[in-house]
C-alpha cells in the first residue's frame, strides 16, 4: 500500500507534498533503482539539480516509473556559472533535455551567490521560462531575506518556496518566520544533517525510545510539525519507508521545544552561510 503523504499549496496555487525524496549522490542505474524504489513508498516529490549531474538519472526513472509523470512533482535547480539571463533561460532548456522531460514542476535558483550579484538576472529568467511553459513554479535555495528582498523589489514577484539547510542543530528559526510572513514555503535540505552526530545525540535517542520510533522519524516528524518540507535522500528502500512513516504520531509542543533548543547560531554542517558563500 503506497503512503499518503499531506500536501501544502504554495501561493501560486501548485500543490506539492509535505515531505519529497532528496537525490544529491544518487546516479547511474542505481540512482534509478533507488528513485524508483521511493516512488513505489509513495513519494511524489523528486529533489534533482544541474550540479548533481543527475537529471538525467532522475528522468529515467520518472520515465520506468509506473507512476504517471502528472502524479509526479520534478524539482531541479539552477547552478551559479549560468546566472545570466541569456545563459539562464538556455540552460533550463538543457536542464530539460538532460532529464527528458517536457517541463519540470518546479525550478529553483540553487545559491543566490551575492558578489556575483547577479541572481535578479537569474530570476527574471525564472519568470520567463515559466511564462514559456518550462517550469510550473519558481523559487530558489539559500536566499537570506535580504536576497528575497531584492527579487520582490526588483520584479513584483516573490519564489514559491525556499530550500535551505535545516535540521536540529540549525534550526532557521527567524529565516521561517520571514517565510511564513511572505508566504513562501520552507523546505529542508540535508534534513537529517546528513547523519552527522545527530543520530548519536541522546536527546534524539530519548526521544525516539518514548515514542517507540527511530531518531530520523523523530526529526523528521519535527520538520513536519514546524511546517517545512523535508527532502531526505536514502538509497535504502527500508529506510525510504521509515522516513515518510511518520503521520501516525505527534511530538507535544514541550518535545519540540526540546529539539528547538538542540539548535546553534553556528550550527551549519559546512559553514555554508549564504551571505558570502559562493558556488558555481
Ligand atoms: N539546495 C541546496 O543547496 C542543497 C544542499 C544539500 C542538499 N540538498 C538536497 O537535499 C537532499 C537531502 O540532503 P542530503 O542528501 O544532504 O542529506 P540528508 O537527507 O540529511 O541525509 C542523507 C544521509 O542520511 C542517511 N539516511 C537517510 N535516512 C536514514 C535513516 N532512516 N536512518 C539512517 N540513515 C538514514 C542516508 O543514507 P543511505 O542513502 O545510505 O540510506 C544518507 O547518508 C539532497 O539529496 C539534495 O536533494 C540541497
Amino acid at each position: 500500500m503506497v503512503n499518503q503523504i499531506p500536501n501544502v499549496t504554495l501561493h501560486d496555487g501548485l500543490t506539492i507534498p509535505k515531505i519529497g525524496f532528496g537525490t544529491y549522490r544518487l546516479n547511474g542505474n542505481e540512482g534509478v533503482q533507488a528513485i524508483n524504489n521511493a516512488i513505489d513508498h509513495g513519494y511524489r516529490l523528486i529533489d534533482t539539480a544541474y550540479n548533481y549531474e543527475n537529471e538525467g538519472t532522475v528522468g529515467e526513472a520518472v520515465r520506468r516509473s509506473s507512476t504517471p509523470r502528472e502524479q509526479l512533482l520534478i524539482t531541479s535547480k539552477l547552478p551559479g556559472r549560468y546566472h545570466h539571463y541569456d545563459k539562464a533561460v538556455t540552460t533550463i532548456q538543457e536542464s530539460l533535455y538532460r532529464a527528458n522531460l517536457d517541463y519540470y514542476d518546479l525550478y529553483l535558483i540553487h545559491w543566490p551567490n551575492p558578489i556575483q550579484d547577479i541572481y535578479v538576472e537569474a530570476w527574471q529568467a525564472l519568470i520567463e521560462a515559466k511564462r514559456r511553459g518550462y517550469i510550473r513554479s519558481i523559487g530558489v535555495c539559500n536566499f537570506l531575506p535580504e536576497h528575497l528582498e531584492r527579487l520582490k523589489q526588483k520584479t513584483g514577484e516573490l519564489p514559491t518556496i525556499n530550500q535551505i539547510e535545516l535540521h536540529p542543530f540549525f534550526n532557521q528559526e527567524a529565516q521561517r518566520k520571514w517565510h511564513q510572513e511572505h508566504q513562501i514555503a520552507t523546505e529542508s535540505w540535508s534534513p537529517l544533517a546528513r547523519t552527522n552526530d545527530v543520530f548519536d545525540h541522546p536527546v534524539l535517542q530519548k526521544l525516539a525510545s518514548n515514542h517507540n520510533r527511530t531518531v530520523s522519524q523523530i526529526i523528521l516528524r519535527w520538520h513536519y510539525q514546524l511546517d517545512a518540507i523535508a527532502i531526505p535522500k536514502s538509497a535504502t528502500p527500508s529506510r525510504q519507508l521509515e522516513n515518510i512513516s511518520i503521520f501516525d504520531f505527534e511530538l507535544s509542543n514541550e518535545e519540540m521545544s526540546i529539539i528547538n533548543q538542540l539548535s546553534k547560531v553556528d550550527g551549519r554542517m559546512k559553514d555554508q552561510d549564504p551571505a558570502v558563500y559562493e558556488e558555481f
